[in-house]
């Protein structure tokens, strides 16, 4: 694998340091420790198969081995911690051209960060960053993608799925990974020049799932409904209530659920 990537990679910062094990507890979990000790940016931190790999909102994520990406990469972005969410946004488009990148695929993203294809879930990312005074001291972009997955569970057989599930085809571990590194070197350089997501948002938009139909906004306050028309340039979800007035949802306070599946 590392070997693999290495060869295939044609970045200049995104995944040049790579740290690659067989079996890890949870790469954000590595990738926290290696940023602690100086790690570059770019340092790219993938397992083959995760015994305690985590997701959003407390959720265990399934990591077998030989099916799944599973990566961790260190950034070191010079932001006020508020925009930290938009790196998030900007990886999620990174991932989803990755995909597209290598297998043809043309997932779209719920927002603010899973990527869909046919109605499902084929990743996950998970960001976490450590703050150092006003300033971001490293953030850890963990992004799980079910690449070769043969099946799911009944249970989760309805909300997952994974490229090879949508294309039919099997993709290599070490050419998404590369694929993907290369979009986020892209993306996160193109963040960074603005610090907000104004140079990215037209895109994201226009691969947004759900945009322009009817979402149920689960906030601590009560549930409302609205028309999510897409993000805007902070990265909010900006949803017409049935009023007509225009709400900016922030990912941190909110869940969002299309009114129809899981999209
Ligand atoms: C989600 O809940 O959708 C986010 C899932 C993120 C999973 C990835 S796999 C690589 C990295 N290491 C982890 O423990 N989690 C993330």
């Amino acid at each position: 694998m590392k070997e693999e990537l290495e060869r295939l990679l044609r970045t200049r910062w995104a995944g040049r340091r790579i740290v690659y094990e067989p079996r890890m507890g949870s790469t954000n979990d590595r990738a926290r420790e290696l940023a602690e000790q100086g790690a570059p940016e770019g340092t790219a931190v993938i397992a083959g198969a995760q015994d305690a790999g985590r997701g959003r909102q407390g959720r265990a994520w399934l990591s077998p081995p030989g099916t799944g990406l599973f990566m961790s990469v260190i950034l070191r972005p010079d932001i006020d911690p508020a925009r930290i969410p938009m790196i998030t946004l900007a990886a999620a488009l990174a991932v989803r051209e990755g995909i597209r990148d290598v297998s043809g695929l043309e997932p779209l993203i719920k927002w603010p960060n899973d990527i869909v294809s046919g109605g499902k879930k084929i990743c996950g990312i998970l960001t976490e960053a450590r703050m150092k005074g006003r300033t971001a001291a490293y953030v850890v972009t963990g992004i799980g993608i079910n690449v070769n997955v043969p099946g799911f569970p009944p249970e989760l057989s309805e909300i997952a799925s994974s490229i090879r599930l949508e294309t039919g085809k099997e993709v290599s571990l070490a050419e998404t990974a590369a694929a993907v590194c290369g979009r986020l070197e892209e993306m996160y350089e193109t963040f960074c020049r603005t610090g907000d997501m104004s140079a990215l948002k037209e895109t994201y938009n226009q691969l947004m799932a759900g945009r322009g139909c009817q979402v149920r906004i689960l906030a601590p306050e009560g549930a409302w409904e609205g028309e999510a028309l897409g993000i805007s340039a902070l990265g909010e979800l900006l949803v017409r209530r049935r009023d007509g007035q225009i709400e900016a949802v922030t990912s941190g306070e909110v869940s969002v659920r299309g009114m129809y599946g899981y999209i």
